[in-house]
């Protein structure tokens, strides 16, 4: 039984610590890529105007958009993209864990 709380526990920390995103590299990869379209007035309009909100929308703009820029990011890179605008602009999840 003991093992076993070891095990369940080292998994939650691990899910825990894959969840965390790096807002630098985020910001550096969005200001790099992302802003030959539009900047980030699309992200605070309001919410009747904009094309995103929620998570699940915002990751499948952030999905498309990837498409257009030609960039040739991973999924790593996308998804810590998302979790950059939600934590910065569109705040849908709260508990989004900094490294
Ligand atoms: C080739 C042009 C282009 C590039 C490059 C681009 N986008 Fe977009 N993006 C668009 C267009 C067009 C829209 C829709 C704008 C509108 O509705 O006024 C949009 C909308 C969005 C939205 C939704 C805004 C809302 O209404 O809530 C998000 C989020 C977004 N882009 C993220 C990104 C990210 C992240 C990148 C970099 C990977 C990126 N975009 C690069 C064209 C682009």
């Amino acid at each position: 039984m003991k093992q076993l709380k070891t095990f369940v526990f080292v998994a939650i920390s691990f899910t825990t610590i894959s969840n965390a995103y790096d807002a630098e590299e985020a910001k550096e990869m969005y200001q790099t890529d992302c802003t030959k379209c539009h900047d980030s007035s699309v992200f605070t309009r309001a919410p009747k105007e904009r094309k995103v909100n929620d998570i699940e929308a915002l990751k499948k703009q952030v999905h498309r958009c990837v498409g257009a820029t030609g960039a040739s990011w991973f999924e790593e890179d996308e998804e810590n993209v998302v979790q950059y605008l939600d934590k910065t602009f569109y705040k849908f999840t709260k508990e989004i864990k900094k490294k």
